[in-house]
Order: structure tokens, then sequence, then C-alpha cells
């Protein structure tokens, strides 16, 4: 062996040993030949350093935004999803050699905790900043939200006029006994609607509301589609589910009976949640990521929202038709941090009273 060819194989060998100790993201074995192929063709240095590692818990619709910034960019975006606590525990067993440079996870609760955790590093970024309204980032630059979600009342119109609807604390009226529709309390969208309850009236208040909707016997289905499913099929009358969900089916079937109400227009507003994404506190490629979270803010707001029938973060970005359909509507203005921080009094408070 030459020296030249010594040296290929040297380097070759530490990307392997890298890959392996870094845990490489996910990847099919034809992803694992074209990355040996690679190493072994000898890529410029600079051109292996072009990609980005994201974990996501939002999936759906993920791949075809990425793409559009790959090419735009250049930049590879390699992706793992999973549920939101397992990648932060994966982010925490990693540690400092994490391949992660971007965590997205759904529900602020989540982004919070990652926070919490010491898992994302701030952002000095003014274009984030300038994108992001104030309530929907973090105060230390930690994490952004990308999309809002708003998570409200749905209802069967041949069952329910929406004039007989108005809150979510209205649906504990022993009237909507046995024909409500909720997801369980082990989800964190419960929980950060149980959260914002907790915020607007105090624990002893949302104690009477969650008590009110237990006594109402709910059926517990976890899964929105098949929430709204189930009132399509008269196995409940009302029911809160996340606004895309609805908006997903009607682009598949624009005939689905279901019809949506904007809950607390006449208070706080209608309870948002937020997607969103923050850098990793030991991303490998940080300049990346950073260009991938500022081009999610900006550039690519209007498909990473659209995809998912969510509302773009950035008031700038254009609004999904089917989604503006549902109409003007006013959101709860809480910080969305709230929901995290209140999340382990809103799962006791669920607990205690028997939402399952
Ligand atoms: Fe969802």
């Amino acid at each position: 062996m030459n020296k030249k060819n010594m040296y290929i194989a040297l380097v070759a060998v530490l990307v392997v040993v890298a890959f392996l100790i870094g845990g490489m993201v996910d990847l099919s074995p034809q992803e694992q030949a074209a990355t040996q192929a690679e190493v072994q063709t000898e890529v410029p240095a600079e051109a292996q350093n072009e990609i980005v590692n994201v974990y996501t818990s939002r999936h759906y619709g993920v791949e075809p935004v990425f793409d559009k910034f790959t090419e735009e960019t250049g930049i590879e975006v390699r992706f793992t999803s999973g549920t939101d606590a397992m990648l932060r525990e994966r982010l925490k067993a990693e540690g400092a050699n994490t391949p992660a440079d971007m965590y997205i996870a759904v529900d602020a609760g989540n982004l919070w905790l990652a926070a919490q955790d010491n898992l994302l590093a701030p952002l000095d970024s003014q274009a984030l900043i300038d994108n992001i309204p104030e309530n929907l980032r973090d105060a230390d630059n930690r994490w952004f939200g990308l999309t809002k979600r708003v998570r409200t009342i749905m209802y069967n119109p041949e069952r329910v006029s929406p004039e007989e609807l108005s809150t979510y604390e209205a649906l504990s009226d022993p009237k909507w006994n046995g024909r409500l529709a909720m997801r369980p309390s082990t989800h964190s969208y419960t929980q950060s609607l149980v959260s914002s309850l907790i915020a607007a009236h105090g624990s002893a208040q949302t104690e009477e509301i969650v008590k009110g909707w237990v006594a109402n016997k709910p059926v517990l289905i976890d899964s929105d589609t098949r929430i709204l499913e189930a009132l399509a099929a008269g196995e409940a009358d009302v029911a809160i589910t996340n606004h895309y969900y609805l908006g997903r089916i009607l682009q598949e079937n624009p005939d689905f009976p279901i019809k949506i109400f904007w809950a607390n227009q006449d208070d706080r507003g209608a309870h948002a949640n937020i997607s969103g994404a923050g850098v990793t506190a030991h991303s490998p490629n940080r300049e990346n990521a950073i260009k991938l979270i500022e081009w999610l803010s900006g550039s690519g707001q209007e498909m990473f929202a659209s995809t998912n029938h969510e509302f773009p973060a950035n008031p700038d970005a254009a609004v999904h038709p089917i989604i503006a359909e549902f109409g003007e509507f006013i959101t709860d203005p809480l910080e969305k941090s709230e929901y995290g921080r209140l999340q382990a009094d809103a799962v006791e408070l669920m607990n205690r009273l028997g939402y399952q």
C-alpha cells in the first residue's frame, strides 16, 4: 500500500468510526451502502459536512419540505422520527456524541421540557426574532414555534347546532352527558389544554371544569382523526381536536360532515399550540441547523405549515385555503412555555379526578 492509499484507508476508517460513535440517524440499508460508497470514493470533507440531522416528532409532510430546503441550499437533511419523549430520551443518552443538530417537536410543552433538560442551545438570530412572534418562542431563544395548531371544538351538525356551543368550560355542562369524545389525559394535547385552563382560572376552578367533563363520561380516543370519524359515525356529538385533522380529512373528502367551532371567542380565545424547533446543545452541524430553522421560519414557512394544514407562525406567510375557510378567530395569547410549566399540575389534577 502506497502512502496515498494508506491515507485514504485511514480517513475511511476514521469516518466509519465517527459514524458508529455518533450513533448515526436511522438509515435504510440502501442509504448505509450509499454512505460507505461515499467514504470509499473519498468525498471532499467540505461536501460531507453539508448535512443536517433532525430528530422530529412531526412526521406528517416533512419530507417534501426538507427536499425543498436541500434543493435551495445544497444541504442534505437526514431525519429520524419518533415520539417527543423518545427523541428527548435519545438526545439525553447520546449527550455530546449526538448526531442530531435539530429537534423538531409538536406541542410547546415538549419544547419547554427539552430546554429544561439543557438539550437545546440558545440561538442569536435576528431572522428568527423578526419572523416569529414573541409569545410563540422561548424567552431565552432555545426554541421557536414554527406552526400554530388550534385545539378547538368539533361537532356533528346533524345533532348539534353551533348556537349550543361556546367554550371548553361549557362542555362540562350535564347536557353533554354521553355525547362527548375526548383525547386521553396521557396525551400532551390534553395536558396543554388543561394547563391553559389552569393558567386562565387557577387549579380550583379547573378542577370543577374537568370534574364536569369526566361526569359526562366522554368516549376517550387516542387519535384526533379517529375522534372525527367517531363524530361522523354518530358515536359522539361534540369533541375537542386539533384543527388540522379536519383540514386533512377535508382535503381528501370535501363532503366530510363534521364542522369546526372556534372555542372561547367571547373571552380569551381558542387554545393554540405550536410545533417548533431548536438547535441541539451538541449539534455537530450547527451552522446548517441554523440555516434550516431560519429557512423554516421564512421562505419555507408557507410550505411547512401548509403540508399539515397548520397556521404559519410567521404572520407574513399565506394560510392554506382549506383552513382559511374555517373563518377568522382569536386565540388565547398565553405564553406557550406555560404549557410546559403547568404540565405536571395538569396531569396530577386529571389523575386525581379520574380523567383517564
Ligand atoms: Fe397532531
